[in-house]
């Protein structure tokens, strides 16, 4: 049964087991595990016992970004990003932000077509932002910045 929990430095070797999986350019165990704490938010999603994907946010005053949002390849394509995006912005929603952020490497075209399902659209372009392993790239890729502005009551 998949349900959603936080995570914590308990179960942070799972989360890492698929970010290694999911990323040519992966965080560090240190780079997560500052993530945990603070003005960072995470969720996780959980068949049965097993970690399958999760997200980290994070709060600045009324802008929240999601930093980071991955699922497992044997889970993909089955609406758990879906599911995990839906919370990211319900939680933003619910501690009053205005604001959702998010950097995409231009070459996800994945992850843009499921940020713009959700609602985000394009704000800007961050050259040369990632490193980049593929050809033609010369080391690095452009970021587009995504966005989508909540409780516009006008
Ligand atoms: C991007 C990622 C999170 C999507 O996870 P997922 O669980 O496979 O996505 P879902 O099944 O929830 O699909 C949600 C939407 O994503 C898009 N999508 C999913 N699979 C797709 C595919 N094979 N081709 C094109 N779009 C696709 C679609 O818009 C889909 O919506 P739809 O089902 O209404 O068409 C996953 O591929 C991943 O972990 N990638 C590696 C990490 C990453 O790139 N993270 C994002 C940048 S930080």
């Amino acid at each position: 049964m998949i349900h959603f929990k936080s995570v914590t430095d308990e179960n942070i070797n799972e989360l890492m087991a698929i970010e290694n999986a999911c990323h040519t350019h992966p965080w560090t165990l240190k780079t997560m595990q500052s993530c945990l704490q603070g003005r960072y938010f995470n969720l996780a999603a959980f068949d049965d016992e097993q970690m399958i994907g999760f997200y980290i946010g994070e709060k600045a005053g009324p802008d929240f970004t999601l930093m980071d949002i991955c699922v497992a390849p044997s889970f993909q394509g089955q609406g758990f990003a879906k599911q995990l995006l839906t919370q990211f912005i319900a939680y933003g929603e619910q501690h009053s932000a205005e604001n959702l952020f998010l950097e995409v490497r231009e070459s996800n075209t994945r992850a843009i077509a499921l940020y713009e399902r959700a609602g985000f659209i394009e704000m800007s372009v961050r050259k040369n932002y990632y490193p980049s392993d593929a050809p033609n790239k010369n080391g690095f890729e452009d970021a587009i910045l995504m966005g989508m502005a909540l409780g516009l009551n006008f």
